[in-house]
């Protein structure tokens, strides 16, 4: 039994290494420092605001008789946003669909609903873009239970 454990427990440990080493791996993905406030900019010039709500930016209205999408950005997370995971989200929007929406709001046949910008997002606009919607999530920091003690 104790021998099946450690088998486990290394076959574990191969797996999880071997995925360091894909070619796949995001081991290396280094940002540099974007600027939040031009990233709010590009934020409205791409039009990001007509399918989402994030504080401080309006979200457009649109057009008569279109079904408004909208998909809240930022706010109080329990899981700090990885910048690695805000780049994903934005270039390849299909690989992890937003959780907490009906189906049919946000995705078709699996294929995510949002625009794809990849043939006209500069890199820079791409670097500033994550450096704005990383500046507007708030990590909920863990507050334990007090336990009272109750004089009797
Ligand atoms: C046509 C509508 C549409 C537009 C325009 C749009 N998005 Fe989205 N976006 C969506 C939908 C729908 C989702 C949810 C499905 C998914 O996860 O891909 C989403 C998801 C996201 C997420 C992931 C949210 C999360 O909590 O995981 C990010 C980040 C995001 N969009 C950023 C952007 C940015 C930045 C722009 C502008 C460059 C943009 N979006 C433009 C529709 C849109």
């Amino acid at each position: 039994m104790k021998r099946l454990l450690i088998i486990v427990v290394f076959a574990s440990l191969a797996v999880l290494s071997g995925c360091d080493t894909s070619p796949k791996s995001p081991r290396g993905f280094s940002l540099p420092e974007g600027d939040p406030k031009v990233g709010q900019a590009v934020f409205v010039e791409l039009q990001c605001n007509a399918c989402h709500q994030i504080p401080g930016v309006e979200q457009l209205q649109s057009a008569v008789g279109e079904p408004q999408i909208s998909v809240k950005l930022g706010g109080k997370v329990s899981k700090i946003k990885t910048y690695g995971e805000l780049v994903t989200s934005v270039i390849n929007p299909s690989h992890r669909l937003v959780k907490g929406y009906p189906a049919d709001k946000i995705q078709s046949d699996g294929e995510s609903k949002m625009r794809n910008y990849n043939d006209m997002m500069t890199v820079r606009q791409l670097i500033d873009l994550v450096a704005f919607l990383q500046s507007k999530y708030d990590l909920l920091i863990y507050d334990p239970t007090r336990y009272r003690s109750y004089k009797l």
